[in-house]
């Protein structure tokens, strides 16, 4: 694929797809994350002296809904943008008025189209609507790696309707840093995952457990593992339907001689809230009125030990419920384990942990800090993302 350096953008209109998908209390945006990793693109275009038109969708929208218009989110990055550049937002995401604003539009300033997702057209991928996008632009850039796994209509449907294509800056570190991960990690690689299923992690499991040589399962996940192996987990979260499923992983692991790393201790409760009572267990085995809801010290300790060893770091999914300070620990310490304790690249696989990483500090002392959710666990999986998959064709 082509990158945005590659291209001449000079008096072109230059639709950059950016995803600001980001989450909101009211009309404030709670974190920037995603508008701040955009901004190199967004200067790049605007010093190639391109016209530049961003387009993201919000929320999942049923049509028009003010309450997810991007306004707080143009003012956000008004702000950012260091109050340098005008940010027009439309009404609407196609259709004259736009071309018009398009047109109209003077030096420095940047036009930020209204949700896509207001037409339902765009989740669609309808042909007829990504026309409409792709008669604003001249020059197609993605640079919204979090909606890189949906074929949509502006991440997938317009882009053979443009002639010029390639990917910005942040869609470019997401696929080397992730791409690293999976095709040539330097050894030892050790994964993380947690967070709250099995299910939802199957195939990142599958795709990784071949290449990784430790594989460390945190989170209410791992209750599912120990109870496949017999041990008490009492009242924890289990997935009672996966049990067989996780003991084939388990297996698995044993053949092609990884090491599939568990919980040898746990912080317990009474419930999954703030008024839960916090304990440590001795073992691995959790009595019958309490659950599992964070790694335990000696845990934390040998995970940290296995991050400290290792070269290639990925990780995915928060290690207990991070939420409540009393369970976060576990969390912690992986995240300052990565983040001082290793000279290992270190990847984070978006969602969950990114938050918590960005919450407790250490996202600039990661290699990578993915701004995919579904995205980024997509890439671990081993699939094809149509996002990326457009831009590959001419
Ligand atoms: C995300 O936040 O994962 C992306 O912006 C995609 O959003 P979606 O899951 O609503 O398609």
């Amino acid at each position: 694929i082509r990158y945005i350096d590659d291209l001449q953008l000079t008096g072109k209109r230059v639709f950059i797809r950016v995803d600001f998908n980001v989450p909101l209390e009211g009309r404030r945006v709670t974190d920037d994350t995603r508008i701040r990793e955009a901004l190199p693109t967004i200067r790049r275009a605007l010093e190639m002296g391109g016209k530049v038109i961003l387009a993201s969708h919000l929320g999942r929208p049923k049509g028009p809904d003010p309450k997810l218009s991007l306004e707080p989110v143009a003012v956000k990055l008004a702000e950012l943008l260091g109050g340098k550049h005008e940010v027009i937002l439309t009404d609407d995401c196609i259709g004259d008025g736009v071309k018009k604003q398009v047109k109209e539009l003077k030096e420095g300033q940047v036009v930020l189209l209204e949700n896509l997702r207001f037409h339902k057209e765009e989740e669609a991928n309808d042909e007829a609507f990504a026309r409409e996008l792709a008669a604003n632009a001249d020059v197609y850039i993605n640079d919204a790696f979090g909606t890189a796994h949906r074929a949509h209509a502006s991440t997938a449907g317009m882009v053979p309707f443009v002639k010029e294509k390639a990917a910005g800056f942040l869609m470019r570190k997401e696929i080397e840093y992730l791409g690293k991960v999976l095709k040539n990690p330097e050894k030892p690689f050790v994964a993380i995952l947690g967070g709250s299923k099995v299910s939802d992690k199957i195939k990142v499991i599958e795709s990784l457990l071949p290449k990784v040589d430790a594989l460390l399962i945190g989170g209410a996940m791992a209750y599912t593992f120990l109870k496949a192996q017999g041990v008490e987990v009492g009242k924890s979260r289990v997935e009672g339907d996966k049990l067989s499923l996780a003991t084939r992983i388990l297996e698995a692991a044993q053949r092609l001689k990884t090491q599939l790393v568990l919980p040898v201790d746990h912080i317990i409760g009474t419930e999954p809230t703030e008024a839960s009572v916090a304990k440590e267990t001795a073992d691995n085995a959790i009595p019958p009125d309490m659950m599992g809801l964070d790694i335990g010290p000696k845990t934390r300790a040998i995970y940290a030990q296995h991050i400290r060893d290792a070269r290639t770091v990925v990780w995915n999914g928060p290690m207990g419920l991070f939420e409540v300070a009393k369970f976060a620990e576990g969390t912690r310490s992986v995240a300052a384990a990565m983040a001082i304790n290793t000279q290992a690249t270190t990847v984070i696989g978006g969602g969950d942990s990114a938050a918590a990483v960005e919450q407790m500090g250490f996202a600039d002392k990661m290699s990578h800090v993915s701004t995919g959710g579904g995205a980024s666990l997509e890439f671990l999986e081993g699939r094809e993302l149509p996002g990326i998959k457009a831009l590959e064709t001419r």
